[in-house]
């Protein structure tokens, strides 16, 4: 072996991914909106708070473990619905409800995922939630809340940040289409993989597995500008299960959706791949939590990488946190081992920060673990 392939660190999962996927779906994967600037100032925002640590306060037996939806998460954080997983590995979709059922932690389903969402909660043994990007197309969205439903999802989340899909120049470098198309560019760029292209070859391209058939096609690109707080509220009214709005940045508009009776707000730039000139989400969660008050449910996604990050979050105001790309990198760069790793490690470090801040259970995390006093 020429190189070490353990992930022992997010960033290790994102370096293996690199070399062994082709250019277009490292792009597609790592990709962000126009100059990138927004995701790194995310992930720069949080690298930059503080925790204060603590000593001698006996933290042998430490939980990590979290309250969700009156569950039991086993781990702090869960997967965040990523449109075609599987071009990272064909059995991507899989490993993560596989990995969702094992430490009921939820796994996100998305409108364009490259595995049947009924296939998905199977798998996941009840652990997925479905993600149903929001247009003003009542029809196309009845159809699959009617399906979710059938399939026993309890939890839809409304992604309500992509009304247009944002310009990420890293994929249309390549062309990159979902259905993808194979051009010169593109086979040569799947030549020079060949550890990424045989196993795909042998079960075929992944697919948007919630279409086709009777159910039709889905245009990712399509505009869903329509979408209005009329749409939401029939939602509501259609959906009898927990409903979670996802892509929300600014207090106002938390604040509408608390009163639209949404169950929870997943606070996230799409891991900035929608405005890059976005604030950093990890300050806007904390504006929220100031806004909506202290028991109103929020999720966090967008630029997480660590158990320090995973603590973080939770002391700006989270309830339950969640990872996109991390996940992806883990299992593009060593399958089910690497997946397993990244899970691991993320919650070691949850754990070891917790021991650092002298704090033995995650839910008792609050701002006063920030070291900079104006950050509390
Ligand atoms: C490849 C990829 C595909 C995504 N597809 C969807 C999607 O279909 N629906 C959705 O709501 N969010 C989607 N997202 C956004 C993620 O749910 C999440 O907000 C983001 O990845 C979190 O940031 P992180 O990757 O920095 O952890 C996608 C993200 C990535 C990286």
């Amino acid at each position: 072996m020429f190189f070490d392939t353990t992930v022992h660190s997010s960033e290790d999962a994102r370096r293996i991914a690199r070399r062994r996927l082709p250019w277009m779906v490292f792009d597609y994967i790592d990709g962000a909106a126009g100059s990138g600037h927004g995701e790194r100032l995310n992930r720069e925002t949080l690298r930059a708070i503080r925790l204060q640590p603590r000593v001698l306060n006996g933290v042998e037996h430490r939980s990590i473990e979290m309250p969700l939806f009156g569950r039991t998460a086993r781990l702090p954080f869960g997967v965040s619905p990523m449109g075609m997983c599987n071009l990272a590995n064909p059995s991507a979709d899989t490993l993560l409800a596989k990995f969702a059922a094992q430490h009921d932690v939820p796994v996100g389903v998305s409108t364009v995922a490259s595995t049947s969402l009924e296939k998905m909660i199977e798998l996941a043994e009840g652990n997925a939630w479905f993600q149903l990007y929001l247009s003003g197309a009542r029809e196309s969205s009845d159809g699959l809340i009617n399906r979710a439903e059938a399939a026993g999802y309890d939890v839809l989340v409304l992604t309500v940040d992509v009304p247009e899909v944002g310009r990420r120049p890293r994929e249309l470098r390549h062309g990159f289409t979902m259905p993808f198309r194979i051009g010169p560019r593109q086979f040569v760029d799947f030549a020079c993989h060949p550890g990424w292209s045989l196993p795909q070859l042998l079960r075929g391209a992944p697919t948007m597995a919630n279409f086709g058939g009777a159910f039709g096609e889905f245009d990712r690109t399509g505009s869903r500008a329509a979408a209005n707080w009329a749409v939401l509220d029939a939602i509501r009214e259609r959906w009898k299960g927990r409903l979670v709005v996802k892509g929300v940045l600014d207090p106002q508009d938390a604040l509408r959706l608390k009163s639209a009776g949404v169950d929870a707000i997943q606070v996230s730039s799409h891991g900035g791949r929608q405005l890059d000139s976005a604030p950093a989400p990890i300050l806007a969660l904390r504006a929220i939590r100031t806004a909506v008050g202290p028991e109103f449910p929020l999720f966090y996604d967008s630029g997480i990488r660590s158990g320090e990050d995973i603590v973080k979050a939770y002391a700006m105001g989270a309830d339950f946190v969640f990872l996109g790309r991390p996940f992806s990198f883990a299992i593009a760069a060593g399958g089910a081992r690497g997946l397993a790793q990244l899970a691991t490690l993320l919650a070691e470090e949850t754990s070891i920060t917790l021991a650092q801040l002298g704090l033995r259970d995650l839910g008792t995390v609050t701002a006063d673990v920030m070291a900079d006093t104006a950050q509390r």
